[in-house]
C-alpha cells in the first residue's frame, strides 16, 4: 500500500558519501572489534558457498547496503552475500565464525536504529531472496515462509485466501518478516492482534557457528521445555540468523471501517480512546493519534489531502469486525457521542477500500514526510497514558526553532507508544545534546521504555540501561556469549560497549 513512502532509493554513491557521515567518523568513540578484514581468499570462499552473482563486492553494488533508511548510519562494508536457502546461511556462518569476520544481517533495511547496517566493515548478509511462502494451513491459519518475504507480498498471498497478517506498519512494501521477527515489530494493528511474538509459533533460525536450530513449530500449544524461539525474536540478529518462521493468521474482517477525527486537547485524545476501548469494544482494531505537525509533515512534504480541517490533534478509529451492519452501528453511536459531548470537534468515516488507504496513507506517510524536513532525532517510547505527551510541549520549549525545524508526537496512544520526532535541516550534535540524554532519563522517571517497538540497534545501546536492569543486561551479555561466543553477530548492537 505505501510503496511510494519506503521505495528503496538508490542515489549515487557520492550522494551517500556526501549526505551520511561515517558512522565510524560521527561515534567516533565506538571501536572496531577485533575481527579479520577482508581479504580476496575469504571473497573466493564465499563465492563456492554461493553463485558468484550473489556475492557483490562492486562499491556500486554495496552502497546502499551500507545506509540505514534514514540516512542516520553508514558503515562500510565491502560485500554482500545473498543467500536463497538456510543451508547457504549455515554455510556462511561457519566459516565466518572460523575466520572471525564480523556480520551483519539485513533484511528490508527499514529498521529505525541503525542496527540493519554494519557499523565498521561486516559483512552483510541479505535475506532479500529468501523469499518463498512454503504454505498455509487454512484449517489452523498458519502460514509458514522463509524469513525474506516482503510484509505487504504476505498480506497479499493471505488476503487471496481469507487470512490477514496480525501486523502491520508503513515499511510492509519493504520491510521483510525476519526483519518483524528480529525487532519483534509493533504498528498498527498491536492494540487487537497483540505484540508479534504471541503471533509467532515457529522460527527457524543459524546460530553464528551455523547450527541449524529447528523450532518451527506450527501448534498454538507447545509447553515442552524452554520457549526457545523468544531467543530470536527481539533479538535483532544479534543472536542467530532467522531463517523461516510460521506465523498465526487471524481471518481477514469482513467489515473494516475508519474514522479520522480532529480534536482540541491532549486530554481529549486519552477521553475518545476510553470510550472507543468502552464502546466498540472487540471491534477495535486500531488507535493511532498524530499532533498538527505530524500531520504537516505528510501533507505540506508529501503533498497529500488532508480529508478534515486543521485541529492541534488528530485520531484514526479503525474497527474491523464479522459483521458490518452492527460495527456501523456501534462506530456511529460512539461517534454521535464523541460529537455531541465536544470530546471531539470534527471527523469523517470511510468504508471504501479508497477511502480508508488514503486516511491510512496519511498517517503512515509522516515518518517519510518527518525525513523531507532533513535529518531526524527519532525517539519510540513507552509512557504511562496520563503522561504520554507532555514531554513534546517540554522539549518545544527547550528547543528554539532557530535550532529545529519541527518537535511533533504521534504514535499508536491506544499502547502507550509515542514516537517524539525532532526535525533539523541537517545532523546537528548540539541539538543532540539538548535532547539525550533527557528524553530517556524523563521516560525512565515515569518507567517507561527507552524502545518500545523499534528496538536498541545501534543508536540506543547506551540508553537501554534506563529499561533494563543490570541483572537482566548480565543476563543477556550470558547469553550472547554462550551462543555467539566469538561476538561475530551483529556487533555493536543492542548490548553496551561495557558489555
Ligand atoms: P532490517 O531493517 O533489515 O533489520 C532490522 C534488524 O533486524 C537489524 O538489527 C537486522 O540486523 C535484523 N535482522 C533483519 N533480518 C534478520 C534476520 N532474518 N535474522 C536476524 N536478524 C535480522 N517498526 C515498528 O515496530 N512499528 C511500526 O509501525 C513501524 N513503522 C515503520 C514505518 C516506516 C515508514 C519505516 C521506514 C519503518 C517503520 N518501522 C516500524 C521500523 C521497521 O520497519 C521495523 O523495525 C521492521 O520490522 C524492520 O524490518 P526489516 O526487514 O526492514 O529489517
Ligand atoms: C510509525 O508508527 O509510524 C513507525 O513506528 C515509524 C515512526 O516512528 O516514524
Ligand atoms: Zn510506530
Amino acid at each position: 500500500m505505501l510503496r511510494q513512502f519506503v521505495r528503496r532509493i538508490h542515489y549515487s554513491q557520492r550522494f551517500y558519501e556526501a549526505q551520511v557521515e561515517l558512522t565510524s567518523v560521527r561515534y567516533a568513540g565506538v571501536k572496531r572489534g577485533n575481527y579479520a578484514q577482508l581479504s580476496e581468499k575469504h571473497v573466493q570462499q564465499f563465492e563456492r558457498i554461493l553463485p558468484k552473482e550473489r556475492v557483490l563486492t562492486d562499491p556500486s553494488d554495496v552502497q546502499s547496503y551500507n545506509v540505514d533508511w534514514l540516512r542516520m548510519v553508514r558503515g562500510a562494508s565491502q560485500v554482500v552475500l545473498r543467500p536463497k536457502t538456510t543451508e547457504e546461511v549455515s554455510a556462511i556462518l561457519q566459516y565466518c565464525n572460523e575466520e572471525c569476520l564480523a556480520v551483519c544481517p539485513q533484511g528490508g533495511n527499514t529498521g529505525l536504529v541503525g542496527g540493519s547496517v554494519p557499523v565498521f566493515d561486516e559483512v552483510i548478509l541479505s535475506t532479500s531472496l529468501m523469499n518463498n511462502i512454503i504454505g498455509l494451513d487454512e484449517l489452523s491459519g498458519v502460514l509458514t515462509c522463509q524469513a525474506g518475504c516482503v510484509l505487504e507480498n504476505l498480506e497479499t498471498y493471505l488476503s487471496e485466501r481469507g487470512f490477514m497478517m496480525p501486523l502491520d506498519l508503513g515499511a510492509k512494501g519493504t520491510c521483510q518478516i525476519g526483519g518483524n521477527v528480529s525487532t519483534n515489530a509493533g504498528g498498527i494493528r498491536l492494540i487487537r492482534y497483540g505484540s508479534l511474538q504471541g503471533s509467532i509459533l515457529g522460527v527457524e533460525a543459524v546460530k553464528a557457528d551455523g547450527e541449524v536450530i529447528d523450532c518451527l513449530n506450527s501448534l498454538k500449544k507447545d509447553n515442552t521445555g524452554y520457549h526457545l524461539k523468544h531467543l530470536f525474536i527481539g533479538s535483532e540478529g544479534t543472536l542467530g540468523i532467522v531463517t523461516k518462521i510460521a506465523v498465526h493468521c487471524p481471518p481477514s474482517p469482513k467489515a473494516v471501517n475508519v474514522a479520522f477525527l480532529g480534536l482540541e486537547k491532549f486530554e481529549d485524545v486519552l477521553q475518545t480512546f476510553q470510550n472507543a476501548r468502552r464502546d466498540l469494544g472487540e471491534i477495535l482494531s486500531s488507535c493511532e493519534m498524530m499532533d498538527r505537525l505530524s500531520l504537516d509533515a505528510a501533507v505540506t512534504n508529501l503533498k497529500l489531502k488532508q480529508p478534515i480541517g486543521d485541529f492541534p490533534f488528530y485520531m484514526l478509529i479503525e474497527t474491523s469486525g464479522s459483521n458490518g451492519i452492527h460495527d456501523e452501528e456501534k462506530l456511529t453511536s460512539f461517534l454521535d457521542n464523541s460529537l455531541e459531548t465536544g470530546v471531539v470537534l470534527d471527523g469523517t468515516v470511510a468504508s471504501e477500500p479508497s477511502k480508508i488507504k488514503m486516511f491510512w496513507s496519511l498517517r503512515e506517510g509522516v515518518t517519510e514526510g518527518l525525513l523531507q524536513d532533513g535529518y531526524v532525532f527519532k525517539y519510540d517510547i513507552s509512557l504511562p497514558h496520563a503522561n504520554f505527551y507532555s514531554i513534546v510541549p517540554e522539549l518545544q520549549a527547550r528547543l528554539s526553532l532557530n535550532q529545529v525545524k519541527r518537535v511533533c508526537g504521534y504514535g499508536h496512544v491506544g499502547d502507550g507508544n509515542l514516537h517524539l520526532n525532532i526535525t533539523v535541516p541537517q545532523y546537528d550534535s548540539e541539538v543532540m545534546k539538548i535532547v539525550e540524554p533527557f528524553v530517556f532519563e524523563w521516560t525512565s522517571k515515569l518507567k517507561g521504555s527507552v524502545s518500545a517497538e523499534h528496538g536498541i540497534g545501534f543508536k540506543k545501546t547506551q540508553y537501554i540501561h534506563f529499561s533494563k536492569s543490570q541483572s537482566s543486561l548480565n543476563l543477556m551479555t550470558n547469553i550472547k556469549q554462550l551462543m555467539d561466543p566469538k561476538g561475530i553477530l551483529n556487533p555493536y548492537k543492542v548490548l553496551p560497549a561495557d558489555h
